[in-house]
């Protein structure tokens, strides 16, 4: 008797559980109906906050940047011959990286070099001059390395492009405000300050002589990097810590745009779309806890249906829950499971990608992380299922918004009598590259919206493209540039 009951109590406990994991499932769904709605929400959003300062959620920020390097670059090849070295520092997720490139020479070949340092996560949320201290620091000692093979002509100033991926107010191309932090970063000094200008404070207080010809973020950086290489490539998307895009936008679409019209009649758009928000997103009690406890309740909710910072915390708060409500791990709950960001996407990734029978890795993971001894085949599908359910949702609302911006662009339907044009996607980042599941399913769901459209289209990776468009951008915008020229 004992025995059935106990078997009776676990069944009963597993019932609860696939329960919570069927309603998980219902409210996350996005069929392609309701992607098309999100993708047309995004779409009149990006013609919202073309329109006016403020007009949407998408901030749809002026960059700057209106000539991309390709055309533009043998002409500063040219000038600068085998004398282009350019330094790019990335900052804007858990690592930073400095970089030193050379441009020019030969075949106009790029050689590289570069390092990474991971950010201490209590500089995440110090004081700005801490946070540009450390920076500095770490980029004048990667300086202190350049080689012979790196040439600096006598009596030039190093320069560099500084790829800064958060939402700033561009004043030019070498100067802007941050508007707000996002990621996991709150520095209240630094909001509203020129980050150029606390950037160069810090190099002179490290005694580091060298100046920002550039101000990116790290999505028209990849479009820069990306056009280089590919002059069909009309938007970036990052799919990382944080995601966001940005693209091509005709300068005569613009009308908040008060400066004079660029040569070249066109600008590129930091859209900002990780703080998209519509009725059509599929929202969860589990998105609002995650919302609530988070460094910018309110804000970025598309970012936290997506990105890498968020997904393997989503998971989290779901197990909480049936942990709760399912006794899902036992009489007690795991004390590990109520600790914020415990479970990374990485690891949700590890366990989503098992295929072993008994899908050990899973049991590894809730063992070495949660700190769960014993976890039977049906707590491991479950775990499973959770992590599906929520990469899908992500991967294909990723997909929705790109589907937005070529509907902006006018991209996403054959024209009649008019030769499809190829529109490349330049993407980047840690979730797009290491999440195989994610990324294939934005792929497919890419397809899927597209339909006979998407043979035009083309996602293309870009590594580290972000740096080298810093780079190129920094090259393209060099204070010698004239002078040279004369
Ligand atoms: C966040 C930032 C944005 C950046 C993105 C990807 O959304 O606000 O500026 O591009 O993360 O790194």
């Amino acid at each position: 008797v004992l025995l059935v009951r106990r078997r009776m109590r676990s069944s009963g406990k597993w019932a609860v559980a696939e329960a919570i994991l069927r309603e998980l499932e219902e409210k996350c769904a996005t069929p392609t109906a309701k992607l098309r709605r999100v993708a047309d929400a995004m779409m009149v959003e990006m013609h919202a906050g073309l329109a006016i300062e403020g007009g949407s959620k998408l901030k749809m920020l002026i960059s700057y940047v209106d000539n991309l390097p390709t055309g533009v670059m043998v002409k500063v090849f040219e000038v600068l011959n085998e004398k282009g070295l350019f330094y790019a520092l990335d900052l804007g997720g858990t690592n930073f990286r400095v970089m030193r490139v050379q441009l020019g020479g030969k075949d106009n070949a790029i050689k590289q070099e570069f390092d990474e340092v991971s950010i201490p996560p209590q500089l995440m949320t110090s004081s700005c001059n801490e946070l540009f201290d450390f920076i500095a620091e770490a980029l004048a000692k990667f300086v202190a390395t350049e080689g012979d093979d790196f040439h600096l002509p006598p009596g030039r100033q190093r320069e560099l492009g500084f790829t800064f991926s958060f939402p700033v107010r561009q004043l030019s191309l070498a100067s802007g405000t941050l508007i707000n932090w996002t990621k996991g970063f709150l520095i209240e000094d630094a909001i509203g300050l020129d980050v150029v200008g606390e950037l160069t404070k810090a190099m002179e207080r490290v005694g580091l002589d060298m100046r920002v010809t550039a101000l990116v973020n790290d999505t028209v950086g990849t479009l820069a990097g990306g056009r280089y290489s590919n002059a069909d490539v009309v938007a970036a998307v990052i799919l990382g810590t944080g995601t966001n895009a940005a693209y091509v936008e005709r300068a005569h679409a613009i009308p908040k745009w008060q400066g004079l019209l660029p040569k070249s009649g066109e600008m590129v758009i930091n859209m900002e779309w990780g703080n998209f928000r519509s009725s059509h997103l599929p929202l969860t009690v589990y998105d609002y806890t995650l919302d609530a406890e988070s460094l910018n309740p309110g804000d970025q909710i598309f970012e936290k249906l997506i990105s890498g910072m968020y997904l393997g915390e989503i998971v989290r708060i779901v197990l909480c829950t049936m942990a709760e409500k399912a006794s899902f791990f036992g009489d007690t709950i795991p004390p590990k499971l109520s600790i914020p960001f415990i479970l990374r996407t990485p690891d949700m990734s590890a366990m989503h990608h098992d295929t072993s029978p008994d899908l050990k890795v899973v049991g590894r993971k809730l063992k070495d992380i949660l700190e769960v001894p014993n976890s039977c085949l049906t707590m491991r599908k479950i775990v499973v299922a959770i992590c599906d359910i929520v990469a899908t949702r992500g991967a294909r609302l990723s997909a929705a918004g790109i589907v937005g911006i070529l509907t902006k662009l006018e991209r996403d339907a054959p024209k009649e009598g008019e030769k499809q044009q190829r529109s490349v996607i330049a993407l980047d980042g840690g979730l797009f590259e290491h999440y195989t599941k994610f990324r294939e399913c934005m792929k497919a769901t890419l397809d899927e919206l597209l339909g006979e459209v998407s043979n035009s289209v083309v996602i293309e990776h870009s590594n580290d493209g972000s740096g080298i468009g810093a780079a190129l951008l920094a090259a393209s915008h060099s204070q010698y540039l004239e002078v040279e020229e004369e």
